[in-house]
Formats: structure tokens, C-alpha cells, sequence
């Protein structure tokens, strides 16, 4: 990976909206053929940064270079190499759905003799071939979500930023949306924004934790799993609950961390072996145990509360 020719990098990047600092010295780099999640809370900045990337907003200070090109010098350049589904994509509503890529497509430059063809494909990617002919604001959510997905593709471009792709979404049309942006993976250079941490463990290569403006955390899900937490999160529930419960058992060696969640205790543990010896803690008064291992949604919580 280190090898591999940097597509977008993100130098001293700062924007504020008043007295809003919505990005404070953002550093990033994103490899070619990467796929970058980047998560964090409401107005953490992630939309700044990416509608920035994309030349729809200035930076009070600093730059972003996307396959060398300046946001700065060379925008228009920039808006041909990128495609960018935004947070609601801003459809023509009048337009059938073929019409809106063809527009889209000339807009872009796309070849006339390609056109056609390109449509066709897009339309059969995102499933919407049956409903090439009908009006956008006869559509539903997620089939406006497809076809702003397949707008933004119209002009094959080698990088593509998803601007929480999902949102909103039945299970079954987010999965298909999953499994598309997979497909599209080592070939494109990706950024993808998402409130679902699964979504974000099952596509990303690596995952920037944003907030207030700010990477608190970056690295690939596992690790980032790894670092916040131990081996494995043991969630007991206790008749009773006390202070001593918990002064006995943050004390144990094996205990990295101990929360109260919903009347239950939540406790990081380095590894399986470690369960007797709290479970020993708490005697006959456990009502119940489950193991579960760390998730992003974890990670989340744990760096946007510190
Ligand atoms: N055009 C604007 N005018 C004023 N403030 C803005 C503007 N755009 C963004 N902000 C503010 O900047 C901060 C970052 O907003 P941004 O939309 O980048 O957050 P986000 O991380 O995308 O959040 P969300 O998860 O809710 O989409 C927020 O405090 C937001 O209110
Ligand atoms: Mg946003």
C-alpha cells in the first residue's frame, strides 16, 4: 500500500462558517485505488471536506491535490476525475431517468457515440433499466439514491466520493448498494462517508474518525477495533449493582475498561481467558453474560466521548 501513487491529498485544510471552525488543519492522504471511510458525528466537517474536494466550496486555508491537480488552479479539472453522490442529490425532477444521465453525460463530455451505451450500463448497474423511461419525481428514496449514484458515474470517473450512500435506505437496497460500491473497488479511488459503522468495516480499506474538524483516529478497521478496546467486551448483567462490584473488578489485571450501559456493566477485557476471574467478582448474582467483540460503532463512541 505505502507504495502505491497518492490520488488525493488534503494539506492544512481549514473552513469556518462564522465561528463555526468546520475543518481545523485537516492532513489526509488517499491512495489510488483506495476506498477511505471517513466517519464521525453531526457536523464533524465530513461534508465540508468532501464538497471542498469536489470545488463546490473554498477552504479559508490550505489545498487539496487529487491526481496532482489543484482545487485552486485546476477545478475544472478536478470535477472531471471526480464523481460525487452528495448528501441529497439534487435530481431534475421533470427529466425521465434516461434523460437525466444524457444531459448529465454531455455536461461531462462524454463522447456522443459512447453516450448510449454508457447509459445502458449505468442503468443496468444500479437496477434501474425498467424505469428508464419514467420521471425522477415519480421515484422513490432509494431510486432516487440509485440514480444519483448512477449520475455520478456517467462520466466513468477515476475517483468517486459517496456522501452517505445509505441513508435512509431499506436493508435490501443499501446491501445492493454495498455490494456495487465493492464492485467498484481497487479500480476506483474512494471516499465513503457513513453514519453505519458496519458499512464502513465491511468496504474500508482504512477509516478516518472525524471530529470537530479534526482526524481524531485513522487506520484500517481492525486496527482501529484493536486499539480502543481489548480482546473482547463482556456484557454481564448483575443483580444488585454496587461500587464495589466495580472498584473489585477494574482492578482485576485483565481489565481495560468498565462502563455502565443500561444497567449493565460493559467490560473490556484483554482477552476469553480473563471472564472467570469477573464473573468470580460478582458470585451468584449475575443474571446473565454475553460476549461480544468490539465493533466501530465502539470505536465511535469511545473517541467522540473522550
Ligand atoms: N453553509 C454553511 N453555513 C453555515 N454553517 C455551515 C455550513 N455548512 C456547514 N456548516 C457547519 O459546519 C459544521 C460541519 O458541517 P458538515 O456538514 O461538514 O458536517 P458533517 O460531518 O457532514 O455532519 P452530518 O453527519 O450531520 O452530515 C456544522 O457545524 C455545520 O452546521
Ligand atoms: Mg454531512
Amino acid at each position: 500500500m505505502s507504495s502505491r501513487q497518492v490520488m488525493i491529498n488534503i494539506e492544512g485544510l481549514s473552513k469556518s462558517f462564522g465561528k463555526i471552525q468546520a475543518l481545523d488543519n485537516l492532513n489526509l492522504d488517499i491512495k489510488k485505488g483506495e476506498l477511505l471511510g471517513i466517519i464521525g458525528p453531526n457536523g464533524a466537517g465530513k461534508t465540508t471536506a468532501i464538497r471542498i474536494a469536489c470545488c463546490i466550496l473554498q477552504p479559508d486555508q490550505g489545498d487539496i491535490r487529487v491526481d496532482g491537480y489543484s482545487i485552486h488552479h485546476d477545478p475544472l479539472k478536478i470535477k472531471s476525475i471526480i464523481g460525487y453522490l452528495p448528501e441529497e442529490p439534487n435530481l431534475y425532477e421533470r427529466f425521465k431517468a434516461r434523460d437525466l444521465l444524457k444531459y448529465f453525460a454531455e455536461l461531462y463530455g462524454v463522447p456522443t457515440a459512447d453516450i448510449n451505451p454508457r447509459i445502458d450500463e449505468l442503468l443496468e448497474l444500479v437496477g434501474m433499466t425498467h424505469r428508464a423511461e419514467d420521471r425522477i419525481n415519480t421515484f422513490s428514496k432509494g431510486l432516487r439514491q440509485r440514480m444519483g449514484i448512477a449520475r455520478a458515474l456517467v462520466h466513468d470517473p477515476d475517483v468517486i466520493i459517496f456522501d452517505e450512500p445509505t441513508m435512509g435506505l431499506d436493508p435490501a437496497t443499501s446491501q445492493k448498494i454495498r455490494n456495487f460500491i465493492h464492485q467498484l473497488k481497487g479500480d476506483k479511488t474512494m471516499i465513503l462517508c457513513t453514519h453505519y459503522m458496519d458499512e464502513a468495516d465491511q468496504l474500508c480499506d482504512r477509516v478516518a474518525l472525524l471530529d470537530q474538524g479534526r482526524i481524531r483516529d485513522i487506520g484500517t478497521p481492525d486496527y482501529l477495533k484493536s486499539k480502543i478496546h481489548g480482546d473482547v467486551i463482556l456484557q454481564i448483567q448483575v443483580q444488585d449493582p454496587q461500587q464495589s462490584d466495580q472498584d473489585a473488578i477494574t482492578a482485576l489485571p485483565s481489565v481495560e475498561g468498565l462502563e455502565v450501559v443500561g444497567g449493565k456493566y460493559h467490560i473490556s477485557l484483554k482477552s476469553r481467558e480473563e471472564i472467570s476471574p469477573v464473573i468470580d467478582v460478582l458470585g451468584r448474582r449475575v443474571i446473565s453474560v454475553n460476549t461480544k467483540e468490539p465493533t466501530l460503532d465502539d470505536v465511535f463512541i469511545s473517541t467522540v466521548e473522550d
